[in-house]
């Protein structure tokens, strides 16, 4: 009897000692498990730990996604040989979830047409294409063949993308005399049993049809004085999605990047919202009006994947081409977004919106959440003193106060910090980098972005992803995106929620450390 509660009193006393290391009154404790064990494979200074990445050389955009037999193929403009642009093939990745992915062998290589530039694959499921010996089809990738001219050519896979053949016919679409003419991408339109190209002209996107994906006809353009034109339009993206999940009312959504003038300087993507008829797009609102994709400087060439029933995802090179060769990072460069779900929702005030969130099968990854709930946050004391770590997300809901801007620090060192937040005074989500780490490379990296984003019910959310080199922040859940890089000290890890020149009440807040997805990749 006795050594029994002798137990019970050992077992309460170790309870306690474990739940105060978690929590104090003043802050949140943290124990061992929060430190960083990244050793050897995918182990080097800024190094992703989250977020897809060649294990070495240059890649750029993502290219030919497609959900196929229960896998979610992801290819990329690829150098097998060197770490800036060139040689350019497709490299190829497979993933179960979108979370953890497997490296596979290059896909396709260059020839006498040219570079293999981007492009998109389609599920031939028919056998429109007439390439397939089975009934069941196979794979067409849809690419731009870079040589002297642009021009679109296809090849076919017939063992789930492992390898493929070339189109002896090719160029399927010869280039018509336009010096930009690139990066198809190919949905099917189903009202009309076809397949549809859209297309990167210069200045404006063009649409083809086609019932074999061999022989294409020009059915229109869309653009040419509408949105952004501080640049080449590249890398079109056409799909159609419910509004408010209505079923019955969808809207069509033109996505076309634009290198240079995007909204934070350099590269990056614009959409349009409309109707398309399958021959040619209407936008819904004035030609000037903008709608920028995302907010921050390294969210380009983004692509959806095909065949995913009733979800929208999309992925995105996490680069800009202002300074993508000069990145400070070896022996890889360039790495990609998060996976994000995409859904249009209205606003008041402000119509439809494309809203981004990211993928929930990221929830396999979390760990050891800290949670808190209804605290003031006033100026001059950090509350989360014990938190630290590179790869973390953040979930928090303010309540507006006093304070005319609160937030995130992160990767915090003693030199350098990375803001994330928001600015009560101007209605602003931002992310600063101008003192974010490594930032001598490029002279335009540097600096601040930010977009409007209202309070809803004088409440903010932020969904805060930080890894070893990178931060993607989801304001209001989802309404505003910013994503940028960074190149922080790995020493710098620390974490500071701050309130400015007043307060303001933290209603909810989860950190959890993020485990790395490459660690049973070996
Ligand atoms: C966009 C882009 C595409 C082109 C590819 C070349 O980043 O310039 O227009 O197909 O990269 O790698």
């Amino acid at each position: 009897m006795k050594i029994l509660r002798m137990n019970s009193i050992v077992a309460v006393i170790v309870i306690l000692a474990v739940f105060t290391t978690f929590f104090s009154m003043n802050g949140i404790k943290v124990d061992a498990r929060w430190k960083d064990h990244s050793t050897g494979y995918y182990s080097e200074k800024y190094r992703p730990q989250f977020h897809f990445t060649s294990e070495k050389n240059w890649m750029n955009d993502p290219n030919g996604l497609v959900f196929y037999k229960g896998k979610y193929h992801m290819f990329y403009q690829y150098n097998p040989y060197g770490n800036k642009g060139g040689n350019t093939s497709w490299g190829h990745a497979v993933s179960k979830d979108l979370v953890h992915w497997k490296h596979l062998p290059v896909a396709l290589k260059p020839d006498k047409l040219g570079m293999i530039f981007s492009g998109s694959i389609v599920v031939d499921k028919h056998n429109t294409s007439g390439l397939f010996k089975a009934k069941s089809g196979g794979l067409v990738a849809i690419y731009t063949s870079a040589g002297d001219t642009q021009q679109q050519s296809i090849a076919y896979s017939t063992n789930e993308g492992k390898t493929w053949t070339k189109y002896k016919g090719n160029p399927v679409l010869p280039n018509p005399g336009i010096k930009d003419f690139r990066d198809p991408k190919v949905i099917w339109y189903e009202k009309e049993k076809k397949w549809v190209m859209i297309l990167a002209a210069g200045d404006h996107v063009r649409f083809y049809s086609s019932k074999n994906l061999r022989e294409w006809k020009y059915m229109s353009k869309f653009g040419e004085n509408e949105g952004a034109h501080g640049g080449v339009w590249e890398c079109p993206e056409l799909f159609i999605l419910p509004v408010n999940g209505d079923p019955n009312n969808t809207k069509w959504v033109l996505q076309v990047d634009i290198n240079p003038g995007a909204v934070a300087g350099g590269s990056g993507g614009q959409y349009f919202i409309g109707e398309f008829d399958g021959i040619k797009f209407v936008n819904d609102h004035p030609p000037d009006e903008i709608r920028w994709v995302d907010y921050g400087k390294d969210f380009y060439a983004t692509q959806t994947w095909f065949n995913t029933k009733n979800r929208e995802i999309w992925i995105a090179w996490m680069n800009n081409w202002e300074y993508a060769e000069s990145i400070p990072t070896h022996p890889w460069r360039g790495a990609m977004s998060l996976p994000r779900e995409l859904t249009l929702k209205t606003f008041p005030g402000e119509g439809i919106k494309l809203v981004q969130t990211p993928v929930k099968e990221l929830q396999r990854i979390e760990q050891n959440p800290y949670k808190w709930k209804n605290k003031r946050i006033n100026p001059g004391k950090n509350v989360l003193s014990d938190i630290s770590g590179k790869t973390i997300e953040i979930t928090a809901e303010f309540e507006l106060g006093s304070a005319s801007e609160f937030g995130f620090k992160v990767r915090k060192g003693k030199n350098e910090e990375t803001i994330i937040g928001y600015d009560a005074v101007r209605n602003q989500l931002f992310v600063d980098r101008t003192n974010s780490g490594q930032d001598q490379f490029n002279k335009q990296f540097a600096g601040k972005h930010m977009a409007t984003l209202h309070p809803v019910d004088n409440r903010i959310k932020l969904h805060i992803f930080v890894d070893h080199s990178s931060v993607e922040v989801f304001g209001n859940n989802g309404e505003i995106v910013i994503t940028d890089q960074i190149f922080p000290d790995p020493s710098s890890e620390g974490l500071e929620l701050f309130a400015k020149n007043g307060d303001v009440l933290l209603i909810s807040l989860t950190v959890n450390k993020l485990e790395s997805i490459w660690q049973k990749n070996k």
